[in-house]
C-alpha cells in the first residue's frame, strides 16, 4: 500500500483524468479528520466536494456527531463504517452530485478509499471497461446517476509536521516499520490523552509484548516488535474507539489555508 509505484500510478491517473472529473469524494479517517486532510486538495479546486468520515466504527461516537455537524456546515458529509449498507452510501453520493457527474475517490494512504469504491460499485457490478479517450487503464463504472472512477486518487499527508505524523500513525496511515521513535512517543501521548490509559509507553510495551509472546532469547521482551504490533492493533481498534482530532475549528484552518476550496 505504500509502494512508490502504486502511488505514482494513482497520481498519474488523477492528473490525466482531472478535466473529466466533476466531483471528488474526499475520504478522511473519522478518528483524525484534520490529520488526514491532504495538502494536495487544491488539485480539485473548482470540483464539487463530498466528505466521507471513514472507519467511524473505530472512532468515538460522540465526536462522530460533532465532526459530522461541523463539516456539514459547508460540505455534504457521510459517516461510513464497515457496517454501512451500500444503498446508503450510493444514495449519499447520488443526492449530492449533479446528474451524470464523473466522480472519483481520493485520500491519504490506507484511509479506506478502495473499501469505499468497492462498496459503491457492489460485488455484482461488472466494470464497463476502459472507455475510448481515457488513457491507460482507468475504468469508469456507471452507478445510478453518476459514474465512478474505479481507482482511487492517493494524496500525500503533511508527514513533516510531527503531530500530524503521530496521528497518522495512530490511525494506521503510516508504515509502522519506518516511523522514527519520537513520533511513536508523541503518538502514545496522544493515545493516552484520548483513552485515559495511565501506563507509560515502556510499561505498556513490556506488558503487551509478554502477553503476545514477543520475546527474545533469555525471555526479554522484543520492544521493537512489541511497539509495532501494539500500534498496529491500536490502529485497528483492538483497544477501543478513540478520536484523536478533537478541535473542529482546526479542520477549517487546514482546509482553507492551503486549498482555497
Ligand atoms: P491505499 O490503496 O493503500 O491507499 O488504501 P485505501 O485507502 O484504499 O484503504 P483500503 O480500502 O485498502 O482500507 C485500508 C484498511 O482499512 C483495510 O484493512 C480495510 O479493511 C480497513 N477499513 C476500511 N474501511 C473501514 C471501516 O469503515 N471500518 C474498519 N474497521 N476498517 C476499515
Amino acid at each position: 500500500m505504500w509502494y512508490p509505484g502504486h502511488v505514482q500510478k494513482a497520481k498519474r491517473q488523477i492528473k490525466e483524468n482531472i478535466k473529466k472529473i466533476d466531483a471528488v469524494i474526499i475520504v478522511l479517517d473519522a478518528r483524525a479528520p484534520v490529520a488526514t486532510v491532504s495538502f494536495e486538495l487544491d488539485i480539485f479546486k473548482s470540483k464539487r466536494k463530498l466528505f466521507v468520515l471513514n472507519k467511524s466504527d473505530l472512532s468515538d461516537e460522540g465526536y462522530n456527531e460533532i465532526w459530522k455537524s461541523e463539516i456539514s456546515k459547508t460540505f455534504p458529509v457521510f459517516l461510513h463504517s464497515k457496517h454501512t449498507k451500500r444503498a446508503e452510501l450510493v444514495d449519499f453520493v447520488s443526492r449530492n452530485v449533479p446528474p451524470d457527474s464523473r466522480v472519483c475517490v481520493v485520500g491519504v494512504p490506507n484511509v479506506g478509499k478502495s473499501t469505499i469504491i468497492n462498496k459503491i460499485v457492489g460485488r455484482h457490478k461488472v466494470q464497463t471497461g476502459a472507455q475510448p479517450g481515457i488513457t491507460r487503464g482507468v475504468q469508469w463504472v456507471k452507478i445510478e446517476n453518476f459514474t465512478l472512477m474505479d481507482s482511487p486518487g492517493i494524496l500525500y499527508a503533511e508527514i513533516f509536521v510531527k503531530e500530524i505524523s503521530a496521528k497518522l500513525l495512530l490511525v494506521g496511515c503510516l508504515p509502522f516499520e519506518q516511523v522514527p521513535d519520537d513520533i511513536y512517543e508523541l503518538a502514545y501521548e496522544i493515545y493516552r490523552e484520548a483513552s485515559g490509559d495511565v501506563a507509560a509507553l515502556h510499561e505498556k510495551l513490556e506488558e503487551f509484548g509478554r502477553k503476545r509472546g514477543l520475546l527474545r532469547k533469555g525471555g526479554v521482551v522484543d520492544f521493537e516488535r512489541s511497539k509495532q504490533l501494539f500500534f498496529k492493533e491500536l490502529s485497528e481498534g483492538r483497544f477501543g474507539r478513540f478520536t484523536y482530532d478533537r478541535e473542529p475549528e482546526l479542520f477549517w484552518k487546514v482546509v482553507e489555508r492551503s486549498h482555497n476550496i
